[in-house]
């Protein structure tokens, strides 16, 4: 057996190299996580070491007590994953405090997981407990078009989520619940982990202004593909208010609320207004 052959790995490097290809992450930027299920722990045990020390994830975390977490290094870079993943990708286990973390495979030339595992971390909790234990992927990047939105709209869920919503038919039915979006921060840390995680109860968007996006999703093509679809909206946005000061016609509310009934979406009214 080959660690590297196990399909949530396998998937892993695959959607952190199409995301490089896309451009979405220049030199170390961006970082992903996925909470690897119990059978898929039992199937690497072997492969597993546990003489590493704990460290403190500098928020807690009590849900995930227990989890282990496939999760990229801090400062590596997202083009090298599919050549090295064993040097750039990292498999951790919490506590069962859920306040520390500790390296169980991986990083095999030193360096510890992203800088923004509190984030991850607490996207991770949220998320288990509001989608029943469904959601398993955070995924950050650095996409140009959403950034460049974040420097001419203001910085308003609903501004954005209606915007983004009116660029492309699909957008309300794969983001029906809309996007959050977080003021400038530096990055890296507790408060902006918790006030990206508070956004999560609600969406499964988040965007961080001057910076980049975080999304959550059940699985990988899941949540690859939520990235792609809001990048593309922000893309085609960025396009139209580069030619108009204001559209010529767009899809009204009136349009949604008959799209929502179709494809059995719910759109919050607060969106439609
Ligand atoms: P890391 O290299 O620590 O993952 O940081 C990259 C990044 O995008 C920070 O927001
Ligand atoms: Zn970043």
């Amino acid at each position: 057996m080959d660690l590297l052959k196990e399909e949530f790995i396998r998937e892993f490097i695959d959607i952190t190299n199409e995301g490089y290809q896309k451009g979405w992450h220049e030199r170390n930027g961006g970082n992903a996580s996925y909470r690897i299920k119990p059978e898929e722990i039992e199937h690497i045990k072997p492969y597993l070491t546990y003489d590493k020390p704990y460290d403190k994830i500098g928020v807690s975390v009590p849900n995930l007590k227990g989890e282990y977490f496939l999760i990229t290094g801090s400062g590596k870079y997202f083009r090298k994953i599919k050549n090295k993943p064993d040097e750039n990708l990292a498999i951790i286990e919490i506590d069962s405090s859920g306040q520390n973390y500790r390296l169980v495979w991986g990083l095999t030339k030193g360096g510890r997981p992203t800088s923004e595992l509190p984030t991850h971390l607490m996207n991770h909790s949220v998320k288990k407990d509001r989608t029943h234990n469904s959601h398993r992927v955070i995924y950050h990047c650095h996409p140009a078009n959403v950034i460049a939105l974040t420097f001419v709209l203001p910085l308003e869920d609903a501004v954005f989520t209606r915007e983004l919503w009116e660029m492309a038919t699909e957008c309300p039915v794969v983001f029906p619940d809309g996007i959050g979006v977080v003021d400038w921060m530096v990055p890296g840390g507790r408060d902006i982990a918790l006030s990206t995680s508070k956004l999560m109860e609600k969406y499964n968007v988040a965007i961080w202004a001057h910076h980049g996006i975080f999304c959550s999703g059940e699985d990988f093509d899941e949540t690859f593909g939520l990235v792609e679809t809001v990048e593309k909206s922000a893309e085609i946005l960025v396009k139209v208010l580069s030619m108009v000061n204001e559209k010529r016609q767009t899809i009204t509310p009136e349009n949604l609320r008959d799209l929502a009934k179709d494809f059995q979406v719910s759109l919050p009214e607060e969106f439609l207004q």
